[in-house]
């Protein structure tokens, strides 16, 4: 910003100053960094829940529209407090920070020495402005004997798609958790046909990336989710590229050009989650796949199945990206969805848990699909059929308690049971929750899937929304809502159907 225009904004910042409300006590390092509007525009989150802290996060911008959120190109302080009510009279953490334009404006606060399970609340101070205050919880203790854990999860929320009216209905679930199983944001230009619009451009550098999250997070609804639970966030592939695997996009750019991009996508979406410090991207690496344990009842390993995928089997036999089912490659034990390294960590999760329930947050369908003419997806786990047989092989057979698999990714509503063959004994059953706002598949095609695999129990690809788990020592109840119309704001939400599998039993059961 040119200088001029800097001393500008900063007269109208003191003329204004006046009339920002400032917490008590505060007044010192405010009177340094006044800003003339709210720059809690995309509002406020917490994630990584633990027993004795959380990550608050928020990113200043005072115009989510503008580059860089509107915000002048220097740090800004940013206070933060956490409070044991609602009111924040009884606060028992406070700080300060700095959001800097280098991580566009965002701060990612582990707030520590907090107790475990329990609700906490938190805001954020800056510029003279007070962001709304948010609920957050803290999780159980390691092994405490906790009765029951409620998680609302989701995925694919494609901004001209639809409105959020299930992010809305979400946050009056009062969920312990909320899981984001990817596509939070969409990378194309914006099409004609959408119920709204963000801004045309392709995202292809940080610039860009960080535009669009702003202007997602400018959501009403989504703010409100974010600020009723703590999330644990997974990326699918639209956070980089539609279908990228690895350093390939599909479209077959120059893979040091396209891990240039990966980079800057990665930095945007680091930039805007609440995650902590520790998994900042180096350059085009991140390592976002991690668990999460809710006291004995409940861990959650969530797997990020893009960025260390062999290539995509068979891709010269495909058809858009159908391939033939006998394709070699999908079984060659050589080659893994996951990587090496985090195939291992799974692994060696899955075998050495004492949780009475074992989730896996993961970014699709895990089942196999198979087309009516006998071709499969290379893009999900069927183009990689040797990494799922492993995972179930160690289900079986190191006994891993309760195996119960969410997912997103491909806009439908999906319960089904896997088996090593179809089928076969359930080893697992999965639940895929829907997509928050992009469009599904049509009941025809739907249909066609569910008569020709008894594996898959429930379907739905017209309705968005997103899904439920209520988890107790008993059982794992997974209730689909759905949204009435997602093309209008403020919709209703309903029940759509409702599951339920039995502790020390396989198989999923309808509700
Ligand atoms: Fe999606």
């Amino acid at each position: 910003m040119p200088s001029v225009d800097r001393r500008r904004l900063l007269i109208r910042a003191a003329a204004l100053a006046a009339g920002a409300m400032a917490p008590a006590g505060w007044t010192t390092a405010w009177a340094r960094t006044r800003l003339p509007e709210n720059p809690f525009r995309l509002g406020v989150a917490s994630g990584e829940p633990a027993p004795d802290g959380v990550v608050l996060w928020t990113r200043l911008a005072v115009d989510p529209a503008a580059p860089a959120g509107g915000m002048p190109p220097e740090p800004f302080e940013v206070g933060w407090e956490v409070a044991e009510d609602e009111a924040l009279r009884r606060i028992v953490r406070r700080g300060r920070t700095i959001a800097a334009p280098e991580a566009g404006h965002s701060v990612h606060v582990e707030a520590a020495g907090l107790k475990p399970d329990r609700p906490y609340w938190y805001r954020f101070t800056a510029g003279g402005h007070a962001s709304p205050v948010a609920r957050t919880r803290t999780a159980p203790s390691p092994g405490a004997d906790v009765r029951r854990l409620r998680i609302a999860y989701g995925s694919c929320q494609k901004y001209e798609s639809g409105f959020y009216s299930a992010h809305a209905a979400l946050a009056a679930d009062d969920p312990d958790l909320v899981v984001f199983l990817g596509d939070y944001i969409y990378e194309k230009a914006a099409t004609a046909d959408g119920v709204r619009r963000h801004p045309e451009e392709d995202c292809l550098d940080l610039a860009s990336y960080r535009r669009r999250y702003a202007w997602y997070k400018a959501d009403a609804d989504l703010q409100a989710a974010h600020a009723c639970a703590p999330w644990m966030v997974m990326w699918d592939d639209h956070e980089v590229s539609n279908d990228y695997g690895n350093d390939q996009d599909r479209s077959d750019p120059d893979p040091a050009l396209f891990l240039k991009r990966r980079a800057a996508a990665y930095q945007a979406y680091f930039e805007n989650m609440p995650l902590r410090a520790a998994v900042r991207p180096m350059g085009p690496d991140m390592r976002l796949y991690r668990a999460t344990d809710w006291g004995r009842l409940a861990r959650l390993a969530l797997l990020d199945d893009r960025q260390y995928r062999g290539p995509r089997p068979c891709d010269a036999q495909s058809r858009g990206k159908f391939i033939p089912k006998a394709c070699p490659e999908r079984t060659d034990p050589a080659r893994s969805m996951l990587g090496a390294d985090q195939e291992a960590w799974l692994q060696a999760g899955l075998r050495d848990t004492s949780a009475t329930w074992n989730l896996l947050g993961q970014q699709t369908l895990m089942m196999e699909i198979v087309t009516p003419d006998g071709r499969v997806s290379n893009d999900g786990w069927d183009g990689y059929a040797q990494t799922r047989r492993r995972i179930l092989e160690t289900w079986r057979d190191a006994g891993t308690a309760n195996p119960v698999v969410l997912g997103g990714d491909v806009h439908c509503f999906f319960a089904a049971d896997l088996a090593l063959e179809p089928g076969g004994k359930p080893v697992a059953s999965e639940f895929v929750g829907g997509s928050i706002a992009s469009l599904g598949r049509s009941k025809e095609i739907v249909r066609g899937m569910l008569a020709l695999h008894p594996d898959l129990k429930f379907g739905e690809g017209d309705i968005r929304g997103y899904g439920r788990v209520d988890i107790t020592p008993d059982a794992c109840r997974v209730t689909f809502r759905g949204v009435e119309n997602a093309l209008v704001k403020d919709s209703p939400v309903r029940n759509l159907a409702a599951f339920v599998v039995e502790a020390g039993e396989t198989g999923l059961k309808r509700a």
